[in-house]
């Protein structure tokens, strides 16, 4: 493997009070919907799902999907399939879709289009980081708790190879020349 450095981007705390924030507009949203079904996408968004849930205080279900993409360790090349699937039955329910990050939005976009077919009364989404430059397809993102520019990212979910996901903070990963 290269060699790299990690740069913080985002710390502890910020994201500490950013998801509280987060959560207090989404509970504003849902606190009335009847059977609400939140359904994390693994593995990345264990840590953010886990937190953001503890905020919460309407009743719910949680479930988890995980899908794998054919594509480098770094981008997703579109070519998807469900290595686990959803086990809570989400017909007539309200979803919501928490996701780590956004990049060219074929992952998000795959999974959406997946989910609808088993008839959620709605289905809405909230990703921890969206990297908008690189999005190919257009996605409907309801929630979002940090925009990037660009820049791979690990710590709070996110991974390099497996690598790195337990950082409480987000980091930048620079790899070192020659
Ligand atoms: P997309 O399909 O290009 O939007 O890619 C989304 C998926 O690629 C995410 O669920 C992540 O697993 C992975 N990914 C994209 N960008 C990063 C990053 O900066 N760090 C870690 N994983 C990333
Ligand atoms: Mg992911």
């Amino acid at each position: 493997m290269k060699e790299y450095d990690l740069k913080q981007v985002i710390d502890e705390q910020s994201i500490r009070s950013r998801v509280k924030e987060l959560a207090r507009t989404i509970e504003a949203d849902m606190r009335y919907c009847e059977d609400v079904v939140i359904i994390g996408i693994l593995k990345g968004a264990f840590i953010f799902m886990a937190d953001l849930v503890r905020h919460f205080s309407f009743p719910m279900q949680i479930d988890f999907i995980r899908i794998a993409s054919y594509g480098t360790g770094h981008t997703s090349s579109g070519e998807i399939r469900v290595t686990k699937d959803i086990e809570v039955d989400i017909e007539g329910k309200h979803v919501l879709l928490i996701e780590d990050i956004v990049d060219t939005g074929l992952s998000l976009k795959w999974v959406m289009d997946y989910l609808k077919k088993r008839k959620p009364a709605s289905l809405k989404v909230c990703v921890f980081i969206d990297k908008k430059e690189r999005r190919e397809c257009e996605v409907s993102v309801d929630y979002v708790g940090f925009e990037v520019q660009e820049g791979f990212l690990v710590g709070y979910g996110l991974d390099y190879s497996e690598r790195h996901r337990e950082l409480p903070g987000v980091y930048e990963v620079r790899f070192r020349n020659g």
